[in-house]
């Protein structure tokens, strides 16, 4: 192989290598966190081994061929084929590979089975449960509890505490998105007008990426969201800030912020719990400032890069239903100072 040759093949194991050290919370199935990642990721080494295998093989007979091939020494009967003639030869090695393939495909179809049966085995006594839905292009959550008082929603970033099941009914409000965090489980389709179930538990404190595995439209891509795992009584203090409304506005400052969101187009569909200002079309904003992103995992949630968000969306994602909102200057320092206290 030339030089050039063998760089162009290498060039997409590069590109994998390098896509996968762009800096970021883990988002790999090959770093399970919980107990149906893990299982996942067993069956996962088991069809790798088992097609590394037969890969091998292939390859061993390919290059066996060529080098057995029968050059012009060998004499053929004009009426005889080669083929015809070397047929019986081949008889035995082609029913041992129809055998071999049929024992390996029966070896992973038992495996997956096995797998979708012990993910299926999680104990559910006291888990968390939230309502997940998709939207083109972000996430809802709405954390469930048998007491009313105590249900609270975020978006693009739940929390989960370890060691606890975790039940999330799937659900979308436009078209097929698709739930997958890797580290923590497979995927699960959200479907409009139905509802899935995904179930899984984290072991590992940590935070972890997911996003949207199914096409639906123009920001598939920027449909990220992020796991964090907590602690138990880090989560439970998490729930708590989260189910109480957004703090009164105390500056001046502050003030002239929640009047300008409630006038703008903000209010028209966000909701800030505590205020007038409850419209289900976008995220919800109740602690914004809590959270790690913005726009669902494109931009790290900095003064800066929300005040150029709210100021231009379609700059960082270009299909999303955000319209751009003009603002003075002391207009959009007063609502950055507003949002500041979203916590
Ligand atoms: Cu939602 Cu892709």
């Amino acid at each position: 192989m030339t030089m050039r040759a063998s760089l162009l093949f290498l060039l997409p194991f590069l590109l994998l290598a390098s896509a996968a050290a762009v800096a970021g919370p883990p988002q790999s199935a090959l770093e399970p966190a919980g107990v149906q990642a893990g299982e996942i990721y067993q069956l996962w080494r088991l069809t790798l081994l088992i097609c590394t295998l037969v890969f091998s093989a292939v390859l061993a007979g390919f290059l066996y061929a060529i080098w057995r091939a029968p050059r012009s020494k060998v004499q053929l009967a004009p009426d005889v084929t080669s083929f015809e003639q070397s047929e019986p030869r081949l008889r035995r090695p082609v029913v041992a590979a129809v055998a071999a393939s049929v024992l390996l495909l029966a070896v992973l179809i038992v495996a997956d089975f096995l797998t979708d049966r012990r993910l299926a085995r999680l104990p559910l006594t006291d888990a968390v449960r939230i309502e997940v839905s998709g939207h083109m292009w972000w996430w809802g959550a709405r954390y469930l509890d048998d007491e009313p008082s105590r249900i609270f929603s975020t978006a693009n970033e739940v929390h989960v505490p370890v060691g606890k099941p975790v039940i999330l009914k799937l659900s979308s409000a436009d078209v097929i998105h698709s739930f997958w965090a890797p580290s923590l489980h497979g995927k699960k389709d959200l479907i409009p007008g139905r509802t899935s179930l995904l179930q899984f538990r984290v072991d590992k404190l940590g935070v972890y990426r997911g996003q949207c595995a199914e096409f639906c439209g123009f920001e598939h891509a920027l449909m990220a969201f992020t796991v964090v795992a907590d602690t138990p009584a880090q989560y439970e203090a998490w729930a708590a800030r989260q189910r109480a409304p957004a703090p009164a506005p105390v500056t001046e400052l502050q003030k002239q912020g929640l009047q300008v969101f409630m006038r703008s187009t903000c209010a028209m569909c966000h909701t800030v719990a505590g205020t007038e200002a409850g419209a289900r079309l976008g995220p919800d904003l109740t602690h914004l400032a809590s959270r790690s992103t913005l726009a669902s995992g494109t931009l790290p949630n900095t003064p800066q890069h929300l005040a150029s968000w709210i100021l231009d969306p379609q700059r960082f994602k270009k299909g999303a239903n955000m319209p751009a909102t003009p603002l003075s200057a002391q207009e959009l320092d007063a609502l950055m100072a507003y949002l500041e206290t979203l916590r």
